[in-house]
């Protein structure tokens, strides 16, 4: 298949820009997810990769509060949320960067919830899992969603759009031994019900694409275009039973932290002990190791 030419990217960004979001997914997913992440502190530090014009990124500053840093690659998406974000005089806590999510400058350790939706397949799911393990503090969530297979044998017009688009899409069933496999506990998952396709997403490209017919309707390179971008929600009004996409939140443990802080206090104790008591007292403990070894 032929790279697309600068003349489709223009008309690709002319759509796109303009919508509500650049993905699938709505408010109510959005409070669902962050519900899922229950033990967030008061005022967390959240980190939202792949912000896109930042439509999640502005529901996620009104549910809630504490600091928000969004990035994304494609500058112009940042300049309108940029705009949005002074519109509604979040300045101080919400900012947003160009930037690439594979190559964070966030110091490590640093957010108590990375936030992503339908972006982290563009660096690999298993790369960005990573990336965003190592951003996270532990005991800090991940929330992020991402297109999965959920029948198979898909007609080639959908097989051909996911070849293009996400050729190493995979199952659920993948995705959650890929979260696992990272280093994350899984907290829960949901599919994305379809208006979350429709309301800030479908709909209003559907519209922006109506409108863009009027206007390059002498451009026969642009109405070519137009063309192709429309046949991604009339593949989707068509065939959605073949492919979901999963929100699922995720959480760095803080079982390795405590373990690691017990073992060490239980090393310190037998140290101790094995310092000032008599050996057969220390023998009479179950599972101490040091008097074992002084027998
Ligand atoms: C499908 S859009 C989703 C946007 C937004 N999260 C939403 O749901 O509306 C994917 C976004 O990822 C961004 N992106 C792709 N690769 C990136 C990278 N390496 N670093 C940062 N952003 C990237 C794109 O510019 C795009 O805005």
């Amino acid at each position: 298949m032929n790279q697309p030419g600068p003349r489709f990217w223009e008309v690709f960004f002319e759509v796109y820009e303009s919508l509500p979001r650049q993905g699938p997914g709505n408010r109510a997913c959005a409070a669902r997810a962050l519900g899922l992440c229950r033990e967030l502190p008061q005022s967390p530090a959240i980190l939202d990769l792949g912000c896109g014009v930042g439509g999640q990124t502005l529901h996620l500053a009104d549910m809630a509060s504490g600091s928000l840093v969004a990035i994304d690659s494609h500058a112009p998406s940042i300049e309108r949320l940029k705009a949005a974000i002074a519109k509604r005089g979040l300045a101080q806590r919400v900012s947003a960067i160009v930037g690439d999510m594979a190559r964070p400058v966030q110091p490590l350790g640093s957010f108590d919830l990375v936030w992503s939706e339908g972006a982290l397949y563009n660096i690999g799911l298993r790369n960005a899992l990573h990336v965003c393990h190592g951003l996270l503090r532990p005991g800090g969530y991940l929330a992020f969603s991402d297109a999965v297979w959920r029948k198979a044998n898909p007609p080639p017009v959908v097989k051909a759009a996911f070849d293009l688009d996400y050729p190493t899409m995979g199952w659920l069933e993948d995705d959650v031994a890929t979260i696992q496999d990272c280093g994350f506990e899984l907290v829960g998952h949901f599919t994305l019900p379809d208006e979350a396709w429709w309301d800030d997403f479908y709909t209003p490209m559907e519209a922006r694409i109506a409108e863009l017919r009027v206007k390059h309707a002498n451009d026969v390179e642009a109405s070519a275009t137009l063309d192709q971008l429309a046949e991604e929600p009339d593949v989707h009004r068509r065939y959605s039973d073949f492919y979901a996409y999963e929100f699922f939140v995720a959480r760095r443990p803080l079982a390795r932290a405590r373990a690691d802080m017990a073992e060490a206090l239980e090393q310190q104790h037998a140290a101790d002990a094995s310092r000032s008591a008599p050996i057969g007292e220390l023998d009479d403990h179950a599972g101490m190791t040091y008097p074992h070894t002084r027998r």
